[in-house]
């Protein structure tokens, strides 16, 4: 059995994840589980910032509650979506955001 290099926790009689999905962040294959947030697929996968500002400083999970937008990502080409307060769902396309977008919505 090959080793997980995934940060999240061993399963076990207390832990029931969601179902299995395939997400895909910066172009490349991640699995996932239902239940997660963008933000908890970050973490747990050991993936650095998820966007800069405008300067080119990294910025990742802060508050982790939707309050600083530190987390803010494209997700399927729509900008400035906050990692934290987001679902996965299967097939979803994340990637990073670098400085300021204009926002489509
Ligand atoms: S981590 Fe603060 S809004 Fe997402």
């Amino acid at each position: 059995m090959t080793k997980s290099t995934s940060g999240r926790l061993p399963l076990d009689k207390n832990i029931v994840r969601g179902k299995q999905i395939q997400v895909e962040v910066n172009g490349k294959l991640h699995t996932a589980y239902e239940g997660e947030t963008v933000a908890a697929l970050f973490a747990a996968e050991k993936l650095s910032a998820m966007r800069t500002t405008p300067e080119g400083e990294p910025r990742g999970i802060y508050c982790g509650m939707g309050i600083c937008f530190d987390c803010l990502v494209v997700i399927n080409e729509i900008p400035n979506t906050r990692a934290c307060m987001t679902w996965l769902k299967d097939g979803m396309k994340i990637s990073t955001q670098e400085g300021l977008k204009a926002s489509h919505r």
